[in-house]
């Protein structure tokens, strides 16, 4: 079984790593880790599972046949182009750097590539992995990769043009879906005697019951407004204020996320 190798140990190479790890579906000794910083988040890591190896990128390249970049955007082209000399010769490179094109990994490396776009939400078993194979990826590099992924998430083959619309309703949406919350709730404290965390507790109890209407009586949105908000009454009558405004904020939320994407691919070139 060909090696795993992570560089980069934040966030989202955590929750990859983890997930793979508890799930069972790789051993520890199959398990390379590459950090610039060792702190609680390697020391949890190592205590859980002693025979993971923490090794240099280049030692990490050497050694593992599937590749998780996992570091910020701006940093993959210096972490790609170290590591590619070291490559395997069937290596399968998988980026989840936000806004970092296929063409530009290309330019850094000849060997298979992968983009991944995971979720936090992964975390809870419930997210959808987003993935953008390059031609250069073998049938079986891709099943492999799929069915780790599918492990903790679903996974959704898309566009690469589609991507960044698609990590806003994925990747971004928890953080979108937090703001969003946290408004609603400021403003029922403002609107009435509740406290912010009985705002909080009810509103989480909404999000989560609306979540499973939505997914496991496979209600549309439509649907479930349509349930709650009779006609002429108190729901119909907030929801309309939401309707009116909300395509607004959406379309500048879409142009916004657009441009910063479009920053981030101008500001590193192959
Ligand atoms: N967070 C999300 O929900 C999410 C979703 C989809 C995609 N992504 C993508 O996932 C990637 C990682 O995000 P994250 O949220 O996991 O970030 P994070 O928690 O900040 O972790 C980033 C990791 O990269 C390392 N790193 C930072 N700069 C580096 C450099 N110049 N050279 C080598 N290593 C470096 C950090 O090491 P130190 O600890 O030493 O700083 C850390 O291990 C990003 O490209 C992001 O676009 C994130």
């Amino acid at each position: 079984m060909k090696k795993i190798g992570f560089i980069g140990y934040g966030s989202m190479s955590r929750m990859i790593a983890d997930k793979l790890l508890e799930q069972e579906k790789i051993a520890d000794e199959m398990v390379l880790v590459s950090t610039r910083t060792n702190g609680e988040k390697t020391e949890t890591l190592r205590k859980r599972y002693p025979n993971v190896s923490f090794q240099s990128p280049e030692e990490l390249a050497k050694q593992c046949g599937l590749i998780f970049i996992c570091v910020p955007p701006m940093a993959v082209k210096e972490t790609l182009t170290k590591i590619n000399p070291f490559l395997q010769e069937n290596a399968h490179v998988v980026s989840i750097a936000a806004g970092m094109t296929l063409d530009r990994l290309h330019a850094w490396t000849n060997r298979q590539i992968t983009r991944y776009i995971p979720t936090l939400t992964s975390e809870t078993g419930i997210g959808i992995s987003l993935v953008v194979h390059s031609e250069r990826v073998a049938e079986d590099s891709k099943k492999r990769l799929e069915g780790y992924l599918s492990a903790f998430s679903k996974v959704k083959n898309i566009c690469e043009s589609d991507i960044d619309a698609a990590s806003n309703l994925t990747s971004s949406s928890p953080g979108f879906i937090a703001a969003i919350f946290e408004e609603f709730a400021q403003s029922a404290v403002r609107n009435s005697s509740l406290t912010k965390e009985e705002a909080f507790e009810f509103l989480i109890h909404s999000l989560l019951g609306t979540g499973k209407l939505l997914l496991e009586k496979q209600m549309t949105f439509e649907e479930t407004l349509q349930r709650v908000a009779t006609k002429g009454g108190i729901t119909a009558e907030g929801a309309e204020v939401i309707q009116n405004a909300m395509p607004g904020v959406f379309d500048e939320l879409f142009a916004r996320t657009g441009k910063k994407y479009a920053e981030i691919k101008e500001a590193v070139r192959p």
